[in-house]
């Protein structure tokens, strides 16, 4: 099968030298990446900006922002039989991005932000994919319910929930506990590395329902 699977942060940038992220690793989405590489699928992985070594035998796409990475999806999604956008992708960004960099001035500052493209909400209704389709869900309280009314909304065939409010899962951790919240029934993974963990969805991403 042929997966395609976003990670990482992105960044939008507020002038040359500074731009707005969040502190995910990337380490999900690689991890994801090396897993379904290792049972065998063609992978492409989109990633923004992180630490990580590429999995070997993986096609890679660096992006930096939403749009960049809004596009390569879009412009890769041919054939892709499996997609798992697992990149923590910035909901908004600066409005305007001076070319030079800004100078301090007054004690207050109010940056105009606007809405980034939604990937994963394009995915069936802009880009028309007709394949597996795995979103993840951070939230920090009412997980499974706001992972359901996601589910929905998006069209996903499960959602990887997370709980970002615990400290030693999720964000910038070597290890995750996450619920698969299909449409009519939920599967907890126990806390694990997110290599095997990363092996679980793939599993599940692949099994052709009967
Ligand atoms: N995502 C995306 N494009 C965006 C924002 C998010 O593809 N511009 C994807 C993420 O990769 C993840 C899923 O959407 O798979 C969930 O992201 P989240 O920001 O939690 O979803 P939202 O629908 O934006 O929900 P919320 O109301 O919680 O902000």
């Amino acid at each position: 099968m042929k997966f395609l699977i976003t990670a990482g942060p992105t960044r939008e940038p507020i002038d040359p030298v500074r731009y707005l992220t969040n502190r995910s690793s990337g380490r999900m989405g690689y991890a994801l990446a090396g897993a379904a590489r290792h049972e065998g699928h063609d992978v492409v992985l989109i990633s923004g900006p992180t630490q990580l070594d590429v999995p070997a035998g993986v096609d890679f796409v660096q992006v930096e922002t939403a749009q960049q990475m809004y596009e390569a999806v879009r412009d890769l999604l041919r054939g892709v039989d499996v997609a798992i956008l697992c990149a923590a992708v910035a909901d908004y960004r600066p409005v305007v991005c001076g070319t030079q960099k800004m100078k301090k001035g007054a004690d207050r500052l109010v940056l105009e932000l606007e809405k980034t493209p939604d990937i994963l909400g394009s995915m069936r209704s802009v880009f028309g994919f007709e394949g597996k389709l795995v979103g993840f869900a951070a939230e920090t309280n009412d997980v499974i319910a706001y992972a359901q009314d996601k589910l929905q909304r998006k069209q996903c065939d499960f959602i990887v929930a997370n709980d970002v409010s615990r400290s030693d899962i999720g964000f910038d951790s070597r290890e995750n506990e996450v619920t698969l919240v299909f449409p009519n029934h939920l599967v907890p993974l126990e806390k694990d590395t997110k290599e095997h963990i990363a092996l679980r969805i793939v599993e599940h991403a692949t099994i052709v329902p009967s």
